[in-house]
């Protein structure tokens, strides 16, 4: 199925539609994004997604393509154009192109890039690898400082996914100074005694929507967190443990480094939050 795309203020078939080969994203890595999931063919916690989008845009320094009014009026329309009922809307901005390669940023003037594109997922909710929990490896992070921003610098978590696949795992947690950071597509938390316990917001770590989401309804059910530094060590000896991202919500992860968590099936906390989380987000969807 040809896709229709959307790019700078255009709907398009996606073989029709073009981006400068001298577009910043392109040559320099120059650009952010956002993805936002579909449930039921609305979008679950938009407001999130373009707050954090202006936020990233305004640490570097780059021009918000259009208003948020606008990017929901995209985002509905391509859903709408494409059909999708279970799937995801993926959003970037770049910094443009003044038509050479510049490291200096060019002009105030030059128009951002904006790109959106849907990809359709049917089993977005009634995800298979949900049920049976990620198995995954711990590797070094080796990414910038600024994993806060949500840049397009992808190239080490699509490694870091690698490393994983060859491993025979499904995805990889990142360390720094003997602490668990947050996974390559994911924030990472582990839960011990009933105990939810995941690194505190700052520089180091996306500060995922998802995340928000889940550590509030895990509050409102009563349920313990700790936002502290933790080890992969404390991990492996968890009763259980998961990630979250707008991609996969609550994903339970059953195994670190080769040490099975529990009884090497998804946890009951892991369980209950992504329940709730879908529960509570399909409510909330615009
Ligand atoms: N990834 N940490 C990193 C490094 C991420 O790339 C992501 C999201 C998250 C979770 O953030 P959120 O809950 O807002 O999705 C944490 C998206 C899904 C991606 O790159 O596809």
């Amino acid at each position: 199925m040809t896709r229709t795309v959307y790019v700078n203020g255009v709907y398009l078939p996606e073989t029709e539609a073009t981006v400068s080969i001298f577009d910043r994203g392109f040559l320099m890595a120059d650009g952010v994004y956002e993805v936002t999931s579909v449930l039921d063919g609305k979008l679950i916690d938009f407001e999130g997604h373009a707050v954090r989008l202006q936020r990233s845009l305004d640490e570097l320094e780059m021009q918000a393509a259009c208003s948020k009014d606008e990017l929901l009026e995209i985002h509905r329309e391509l859903v709408k154009r494409n059909d999708i009922v279970e799937g995801l809307v993926y959003l970037q901005i770049t910094r443009g192109s003044d038509g050479d390669r510049d490291f200096v940023f060019p002009s105030a003037d030059t128009k951002p890039t904006i790109v959106l594109f849907t990809q359709n997922k049917p089993n977005l909710a009634d995800n298979p690898a949900a049920k049976k929990g990620a198995k995954i490896i711990s590797i070094e992070d080796i990414r910038w400082g600024r994993r806060d921003i949500k840049t397009v610098q992808l190239l080490y978590p699509s490694m870091g996914k690698m490393m994983a696949k060859k491993a025979g795992c499904d995805d990889a947690w990142l360390i720094e100074d003997g602490h668990v950071t947050e996974g390559t597509s994911n924030n990472a938390y582990f839960v011990k005694d009933g105990t939810i316990v995941t690194r505190p917001l700052s520089t180091d770590i996306l500060h995922g929507i998802t995340r928000k989401a889940v550590l509030r309804m895990a509050a409102e059910a009563q349920l313990k967190i700790e936002e502290r530094l933790f080890t992969i060590d404390e991990a492996k000896e968890a009763d259980e443990a998961f990630t979250t991202s707008a991609s996969a919500f609550v994903m339970p992860v059953v195994e670190i480094d080769g040490v099975q968590l529990g009884d090497g099936t998804p946890g009951p906390i892991a369980k209950r939050l992504r329940e709730i989380y879908l529960d509570e987000s399909r409510k909330a969807a615009v």
